[in-house]
């Protein structure tokens, strides 16, 4: 049985005075979360975060890292730089960082290795644009996109890689893809990581959906056979909506 990873992605939001406000009022109400419960929060918010967390069932991630470990990147920060401060998670490869930064299906894969050189857990992100929805490629895009990531990867590592399935029409869109849409997605992702590395690491390896993703919507999602959770944006910037999509197993 998948533990579900539930996790808010702050993007671009929340200087550390409201991250750490955020987090004394999220704690209470998630402490008694089945899921696991990660916030992915900007690179300045990271040490108030993990500060405030201390002690509690909450996680911390990072919503990027380079692949390189150290040297001339001005403006960069690794994986190792991550780690030092106990951060544990890291979004790798989400569609904005692929659609405004140049991120490549290949930068993707180093970073990804750069996480387990690290000991971070990635999230790994993959979707399809509304063209390639439209044009019947969804499969084709989100397949290869899987399998160009987990390339060269072990078994193990596969196995923990986390996989955010994010149809860039439905990000900060409002539009939600069905139950049934996102869940016959996932299936062919994890499809595709059976072909790849067999039947345990398909059965094990947490896929989490994406793309607004709301307490109004989130059991009706996460009650589907192959959606292991969520990658919240907009949704996760409030602590009562947030801890209510972490609960949705609870009402
Ligand atoms: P959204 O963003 O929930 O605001 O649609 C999801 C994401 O980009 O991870």
């Amino acid at each position: 049985m998948r533990r579900k990873v539930i996790a808010g992605n702050w993007k671009m939001n929340m200087l550390p005075n409201e991250a750490i406000d955020y987090i004394q009022a999220f704690e209470p109400l998630v402490k008694e979360a089945d899921a696991e419960v990660v916030l992915c929060v900007p690179y300045t918010d990271l040490f108030y975060c993990l500060m405030n967390a201390q002690g509690t069932n909450i996680k911390i991630g990072a919503q990027n890292m380079n692949f390189k470990e150290t040297g001339a990147y001005t403006g960069e920060i690794s994986g190792s730089m991550l780690k030092s401060i106990g951060v544990e998670y890291v979004i790798i490869g989400h569609s904005e960082r692929r659609q405004y930064y140049n991120e490549t299906d290949e930068s993707v894969n180093s970073k990804l290795k750069a996480a387990f050189a690290n000991s971070l857990k990635p999230i790994v992100c993959v979707g399809e644009t509304l063209e390639e929805r439209e044009a019947g490629k969804t499969e084709e895009r989100i397949t290869s996109q899987t399998r160009l990531a987990l390339n060269g990867l072990t078994p193990e590592q596969a196995k923990e890689t986390i996989i955010a399935y994010e149809p860039i029409w439905a990000i900060g869109t409002g539009k939600t893809a069905t139950s049934e849409d996102a869940n016959n997605s996932i299936k062919a992702i994890r499809e595709e990581v059976r072909k790849l590395y067999g039947e345990e690491v398909a059965n094990e390896i947490i896929i989490q959906y994406g793309g607004s993703v709301k307490s109004s919507n989130a059991k009706e999602l996460f009650s589907t056979s192959d959606i292991d959770g969520g990658l919240v944006g907009g949704a996760s910037l409030k602590p009562d909506e947030f801890a209510k999509i972490v609960n949705w197993d609870k009402e």
